[in-house]
């Protein structure tokens, strides 16, 4: 099986760290592919003597966890280098070996005033703004489409980057002072810091493209983790309540120069529940105790801000929607623990917009912000499952209720998560 990708399928936090985690040992490469530090990945491991061992990883693969494992931050990722460093320290004195660690020299990094620029772009929206992580993400890739972008290539050649910051600066000083109010940067400042990374980063810069492919030609095996997710991914999702990076399968292509050819198998997370960070439309959106219980027994508080998650009920019309986007062949369907207790549970199978019925996502996105769920209600089960470790492990209702929501998702429902810690998982079909 040479090379998988694996996305979320709903608004993020699906539970891809762990997805990834548990197949790590089965591959030789993790690759993340695009996004940066706006991820955020919450991976437990189990020790021998019983304890867990909690890690969460922003700007790094999952893969990172995994000894053996070759991780690689592809070009299609936008690399805060301070984050690298704090991340690759935090592991380090953890005893996580680093040492493998690839970066492409093609990836974007994210400089300060693309930091700040988010920040305050954020408060001008004011009741219009996104909800970002604040990182630097959005105005980064925009200075990547826009080409006046820095790579990691250019912090090796001063005069370059010295070039590319003076042209870039230009633009947002006359930016944050004239339309934002705020103190621009001086091009020595920002030249400066990013200079002083390149003797760090240079061991592990190198073309990753061509190091995957060439993996993939000596039959071994790459893992191409992609952050936030399908209705994130700026073509795809909810814009323009999105990321700014693709998210989808096809970004996994374009993120790390491995062709579309070259890849076997595409596998989705996807929660037994629906949660959203930040602002933008959300049809089985809770208000009431069912959020909350979601919220509380999910423990739905952000990775990376600590915001609460919003929370509603599983939407097939999303799942359909992201099985079709991606090419979904597994999904991985997470958290489904975190549903024991329920008396009933309702799945959203399609909505109503204005008295019609939509099957599918509307066209439009006006029609997605008032579409209301349309529910079917299936019977809970009360047992605790995180004990399972097989299909019949779960108690009856359990079964129905995964069963009912693969034939209205789009694909096989391969494994369930029914806890957070690796082992705490059912395999129906092997996903190596
Ligand atoms: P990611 O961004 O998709 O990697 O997901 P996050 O790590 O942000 O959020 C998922 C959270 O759910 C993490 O805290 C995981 O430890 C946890 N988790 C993952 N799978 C399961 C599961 O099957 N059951 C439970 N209870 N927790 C899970
Ligand atoms: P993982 O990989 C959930 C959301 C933000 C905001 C929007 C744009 O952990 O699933 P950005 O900073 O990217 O410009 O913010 O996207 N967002 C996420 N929500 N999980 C994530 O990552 C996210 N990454 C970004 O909350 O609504
Ligand atoms: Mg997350």
């Amino acid at each position: 099986m040479p090379a998988i990708t694996i996305i979320g399928a709903q608004w993020g936090d699906e539970g891809k760290g762990k997805a990834t985690d548990l197949l790590g040992e089965h591959v030789d490469y993790v690759v993340k592919f695009n996004g940066g530090n706006n991820a955020g990945h919450t991976v437990v491991i189990r020790q021998e003597d019983g304890t867990s061992e909690k890690y969460a990883l922003h700007l790094l693969p999952s893969g990172i966890l995994t000894a053996g494992v070759t991780p690689v931050i592809g070009n299609g990722v936008v690399v805060d280098l301070a984050v690298l460093f704090e991340e690759l320290t935090g592991l380090e004195a953890r005893g996580v070996d680093i040492s493998k660690l690839k970066l492409s020299a093609s990836a974007h990094v994210i400089a300060d005033y693309n930091r700040q620029l988010d920040k305050v772009t954020e408060r001008f929206l004011g009741s219009r703004k996104i909800g970002t992580t604040g990182r630097g993400i959005g105005p980064t890739y925009a200075d990547k489409v826009n080409r006046i972008g820095i790579r990691v290539q250019d912090l090796f050649d001063e005069s370059i980057l010295r070039g590319k910051v003076e042209g870039a600066l230009e633009l947002k000083n006359q930016l944050l002072s004239k339309v934002y109010n705020r103190r621009g940067f001086t091009v020595d400042a920002v030249v400066e810091d990013l200079l002083s990374y390149a003797d760090r980063i240079a061991p592990m810069v190198c073309d990753t493209g061509l190091l995957l492919n060439q993996a993939l030609d000596r039959g071994e095996t790459v893992l191409l983790e992609g952050g936030q997710a399908t209705l994130l991914d700026v073509d795809h999702g909810t814009y323009p309540f999105v990321t700014s990076s693709n998210a989808t399968s096809g970004g996994a292509c374009t993120g790390s120069g491995i062709p579309p050819t070259r890849i076997d198998r595409v596998v989705a997370i996807v929660k037994a529940y629906t949660t959203r960070v930040g602002e933008g439309p959300f049809p089985t959106e809770l208000f009431d105790a069912s959020g909350d219980y979601l919220r509380d027994n999910g423990h739905e508080f952000g990775t990376t801000t600590g915001r609460p998650r919003r929370c509603g009920w599983y939407d097939a019309v999303i799942a359909r929607y992201a099985a079709r986007v991606n090419g979904v062949t597994d999904f991985v369907l997470t958290k489904l623990d975190v549903l024991d207790g329920l008396e009933e549970i309702p799945v959203c199978v399609a909505y109503d917009v204005d008295g019609v019925r939509h099957d599918e996502m509307p066209v439009n996105q006006s029609d997605f912000h008032h579409a209301k769920p349309i529910f079917e209600m299936l019977p809970g089960w009360k047992e605790d499952i995180s004990g399972a470790r097989s299909f019949a492990d779960l108690p009856a209702n359990a079964q129905a209720y995964v069963k009912y929501v693969e034939e209205i998702s789009g694909a096989p429902m391969s494994v369930i998560g029914v806890g957070p810690a690796r082992d705490e998982t059912v395999i129906i079909n092997s996903l190596t």
